[in-house]
């Protein structure tokens, strides 16, 4: 039910915000309120395996929180490309982004895994969650690439995100073990 729209905005905040294997026709940077970023969502086809899931972010309500990531807009059809990963549980909400650097604000799609979907995996403390990602890896690459490529993105935007920075230590430290 896009496919009346010329253009459509989608939020990033995971491998979308380093990562965009679509065309668009620009792209922002970008902050959602109401919601936290935290790496509770299971991947069994991209960044594991059934046998060793690995875990990639998914957003939970939290109403003072915020989330950063990048805004693209895109045309109606890449929709058909993404949703392939709602086979992984992501269903897609309408919500306001604003603008990271400017005061200004779009409405646009995000893609929310929730509790319900059958690859969630819920809360885990930070080292645990940074020892299954250094354990994964899938079709897409390493779950380790996914969350340092994650951090790193973040930083470039500016951004202090403690639950993703607190698990790129604890991964790195078991990198460094080998
Ligand atoms: C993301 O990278 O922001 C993302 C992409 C698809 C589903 C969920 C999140």
């Amino acid at each position: 039910p896009l496919d009346h729209l010329e253009s459509v905005w989608l939020f990033g905040y995971g491998s979308l915000i380093y990562k965009a294997d679509f065309p668009y026709l620009q792209r922002h940077p970008a902050v959602i309120h109401g919601w936290q970023r935290r790496f509770w969502q299971g991947s069994h086809d991209h960044r594991g395996t059934p046998e060793a899931p690995g875990r990639v972010a998914t957003l939970i309500e939290v109403p003072e929180a915020r989330c950063a990531g990048m805004a693209y807009e895109v045309t109606p059809d890449v929709f058909a490309h993404l949703d392939h990963r709602e086979k992984n549980g992501y269903l897609r909400f309408f919500t306001t982004f604003a603008w990271l650097d400017e005061p200004a604000t779009v409405e646009g799609l995000v893609y929310v895994a929730g509790p319900d979907n059958a690859a969630y995996l819920g809360p885990a403390s930070e080292a645990e969650i940074a020892t299954q990602i250094a354990n994964s890896a899938g079709p897409s690459g390493p779950n380790s690439e996914y969350l340092l490529k994650l951090a790193d993105a973040l930083r470039a935007l500016g951004e202090h995100d403690e639950h993703v920075f607190t698990i790129e230590a604890e991964l790195k430290k078991l990198l460094q073990q080998g």
